[in-house]
């Protein structure tokens, strides 16, 4: 019988569209999704339902809006709510699991305690420290109280920025905790800044000082300016924190524009990286973590790689795990709408995970282009030859004016280079 649940979806992005793509290929079904404004390549779709909802970024709207689509889901169907590469999504979703689940949807989101440790980074690099996993050489700056955790952890908490007077610069500077930083008000914020010297880091942290933002600064050595020196890493977790599928990428080539910067847009995956995987593995087991989480790690100049951040989500590119052998949709389903264990459910090819793929957002003459080192190139070459490389936004079951909306942002790509 097939499994009588519904998939909603907060955001129509890539990781929106690739949810709804895999929600009928594997299950038949057809997704709801709310969103704050019209993304044609998910709106024009046959395998949604997609409705604009103004203020969907506040919190009141959002529950409001989950609210009543609960209400419209037929007796006997369990809503399914989903977040898009968002991580305010995640996090209010986590917030307001009570609610969620009195209105009846499975949330598959960790605990809010969790997810709060770990999305502040100094407290991430504060477990990698005890754990023995790599990451960057850091300094925390306070404006605030500090966790104990990060104090206890043997990382470097700095009394004032008087003592970065005689580094090593160019740094990285960003904050630990990203929410905390979306509300602060601070002219020309960036995510991520890399510094010059040590004035230019005088002046942004006075900037950060007036503007009310309460956490901690995180400074890091420059491991890389090369978007190839990043890994990405997508696990999925059991109910005791078990990792059973477990899938790694290498970044090619990241988004360098103003709005999408950070996001990887090719990824190859034809070396499994299984030292990087058991650090992950190492990492949930000790967090209890279940369901999905995605690492960022990059490599310094000698190759040697770093941890950088976990997400507590599924990231945006997460239909590289269904190319590697496992449907991305599935363990969430089986766990957290059927309460099966996914370490029996899936099949060992889901499991394993591990078939060669490409996923690429952009046309090959720019990922080739933008590849660089022949080496590199050379891995890239025999994917694109023979066709086996996939972009989840390209799917010739959709109608055609998704496809058409699809092959405009696909196009439109070669403009971003
Ligand atoms: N220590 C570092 N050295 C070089 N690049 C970095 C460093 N830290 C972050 N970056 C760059 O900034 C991006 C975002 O950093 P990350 O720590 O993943 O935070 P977030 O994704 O939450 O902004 C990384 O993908 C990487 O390109
Ligand atoms: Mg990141």
């Amino acid at each position: 019988m097939a499994p009588q649940f519904h998939p909603v979806l907060l955001g129509a992005d890539t990781l929106g569209y690739s949810y709804a793509r895999q929600f009928h290929e594997v299950y038949g079904l057809t997704s709801t999704v709310l969103a704050s404004a019209d993304i044609r390549y998910t709106s024009t779709s046959r395998f949604t339902s997609y409705t604009v909802i103004d203020g969907l970024d506040q919190e009141e709207t959002l529950l409001r809006a989950l609210r009543e689509q609960a209400g419209r889901i037929p007796d006997g169907t369990r809503p399914l709510v989903l977040s898009g590469a968002s991580d305010w999504h995640a996090r209010t979703l986590a917030k307001n699991r009570a609610d969620l689940e009195a209105w009846g949807y499975a949330v598959p989101v960790i605990d809010f305690d969790l997810l709060d440790r770990l999305t502040q980074k100094d407290r991430f690099y504060a477990l990698c420290q005890r754990l023995g996993i790599p990451y960057p050489r850091t300094w925390v700056l306070p404006f605030g109280q500090v966790a104990q955790e990060v104090t206890d952890s043997g990382l470097e908490v700095l009394g004032g920025v008087e003592q970065l007077r005689g580094a090593d610069f160019p740094l990285i500077v960003k904050p630990s905790n990203s929410a905390d930083w979306h509300y602060a008000d601070i002219e020309d914020k960036h995510k991520v800044y890399t510094l010059g010297s040590y004035e230019e880091l005088v002046r942004v942290s006075a900037q950060v000082e007036a503007s009310g933002y309460h956490h901690s600064l995180i400074i890091q050595e420059v491991l890389s300016t090369a978007d190839t020196s990043l890994h990405t890493l997508t696990v999925f977790a059991d109910a005791r924190g078990e990792v059973r599928m477990a899938v790694s990428g290498d970044v090619v080539v990241q988004d360098r524009s103003a709005k999408g910067v950070g996001n990887p847009l090719v990824i190859l995956g034809d070396r499994r990286r299984q030292d990087l995987l058991d650090h992950a593995r190492r990492f949930i087991r000790e967090t209890g973590y279940s369901g999905y989480a995605n690492f960022d790690v990059m490599d310094d100049a000698q190759g040697n790689p770093h941890f950088l951040e976990v997400n507590t989500r599924p990231g945006r590119n997460s239909y590289y795990v269904t190319l590697a052998g496992c449907p991305f949709v599935r363990p969430l389903v089986d766990h957290y709408v059927l309460g099966r264990d996914v370490a029996t459910s899936l099949s060992d090819a889901e499991r394993a995970a591990d078939r060669p793929f490409l996923f690429s957002m952009v046309p090959a003459a720019v990922a080739l282009r933008e590849a660089g080192d022949p080496a590199l190139r050379r891995r890239l070459e025999p994917f694109f030859a023979e066709g086996t490389w996939a972009n989840p936004l390209l799917n010739r079951e959709d109608r055609l004016v998704q496809r058409m909306w699809a092959r405009i942002n696909f196009e439109h790509m070669r403009t971003k280079f």
